[in-house]
């Protein structure tokens, strides 16, 4: 404990034309204060505002895609390939967002395929897995969480390159945050299945962040538990809200 860095990572999803891009930029990520010693942060953009993005924003922070190719370069009309995002110098990727999973068809295994892909590349890899309301109603999250992670399991040789985002998909936009003790619970069995699966020591290391509904007035009482690493961020990172969740994180 202690030694885990904490991580922050604004996921603007599919919102904002040019000038809305230009103002999240300019005024809410550099001019986030922070100690890059003590925590990660990283901001996800369109891939059509991603290049504007690498090029403006403030060099302690990250950019990163919202998603990558299962392939490599080639024939692939509309996609991005992680060998394409790494030499633009690009650093990050989120693979597996239950939007993917859930409207665009992604099942375990393609997010696995692109884990290893991204890992491959060079990238490195914010992996998001979550139940939805229903699989938590029937008491199956750490065995929908557990299929998620297995998926991946052969994917990923260097753990330190992964950052798992636990998403419920039920908190996900809705305004309804998981309470500090569903996430540190489901936290500890993420990190339960890490040690069981690769090691005790990459278990204790692996940054586990929350997303769903992450907010400033919330953030506090969620980073405050053990088990939470940062958070990764929807709604909130379109708002100057997203610089006081940083700062609770630094
Ligand atoms: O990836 C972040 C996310 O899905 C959470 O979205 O809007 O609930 O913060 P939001």
């Amino acid at each position: 404990e202690g030694a885990r860095r904490y991580f922050v990572g604004g996921n603007w999803k599919c919102n904002g034309a040019l000038e809305f891009n230009k103002f999240l930029i300019e005024d809410v990520i550099n001019k986030l204060e922070f100690d890059p010693a003590k925590v990660d942060v990283i901001v996800a953009p369109t891939t059509l505002h991603i290049a504007m993005a690498k090029v403006m924003v403030a060099d302690n922070v990250k950019v990163a895609s919202q998603n990558v190719s299962l392939y490599g370069t080639g024939a692939y009309t509309g996609e991005i390939a992680a060998e394409q995002l790494t030499d633009f110098g690009i650093e990050w990727v989120i693979i597996g967002h239950s939007e993917r999973r859930a409207l665009y068809g992604e099942a375990n295994e393609t997010v696995g395929t692109k884990v290893s892909n991204a890992l491959e590349a060079g990238l490195n890899v914010i992996l998001c897995i979550g139940e939805t309301l229903e699989q938590r109603e029937s008491n199956s999250t750490n065995d929908v969480l557990k299929e998620q992670l297995d998926a991946c399991k052969e994917s990923v040789k260097d753990w330190s390159k992964v950052v798992i985002a636990y998403e419920p998909v039920w908190a996900i936009g809705t305004g309804k945050v998981a309470t500090p003790e569903q996430a540190q619970e489901t936290h500890a069995y993420i990190r339960q299945w890490m040690a069981e699966n690769v090691s005790e020591e990459v278990g204790a290391a692996t940054r586990i962040i929350y997303g769903g509904s992450v907010n400033d007035k919330n953030c506090g009482d969620l980073i405050n538990q053990s088990e939470i690493d940062g958070f990764l961020v929807g709604g909130a990172s379109l708002k100057l809200a997203f610089q006081k969740i940083v700062s609770t994180a630094s």
